[in-house]
């Protein structure tokens, strides 16, 4: 498993970049995992992306972490 650090959010791109590199056979995703509850269906349809709050980060409460949107009702 690998991940490239926290200095940018881990894209598509380059978690695909990471596995057909043979660096990994899976790739951790954070922010992106944070912000999207579908990001495996937005990433499939390469649809937009909810942008992080890292002020919610590390945070104790539900909030930044269970109120991000689904992609039903955005633009596809
Ligand atoms: C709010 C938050 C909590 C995290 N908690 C953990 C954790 O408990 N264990 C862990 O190994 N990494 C944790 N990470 C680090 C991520 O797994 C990941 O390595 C880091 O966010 C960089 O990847 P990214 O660019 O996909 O965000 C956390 C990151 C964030 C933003």
């Amino acid at each position: 498993m690998a991940n490239s650090g926290s200095v940018s959010i881990t894209t598509r791109e380059e978690a695909v970049e990471l596995i057909e590199a043979v660096h990994a056979d899976v790739v951790a995703v954070g922010r992106a995992a944070i912000a999207n509850p579908d990001l495996v269906e937005r990433w499939q349809g390469e649809h937009v992306e909810n942008a992080p709050r890292p002020a919610l980060f590390y945070t104790s409460g539900a909030e930044g972490y269970t109120d991000y949107p689904f992609l039903q009702g955005e633009q596809k």
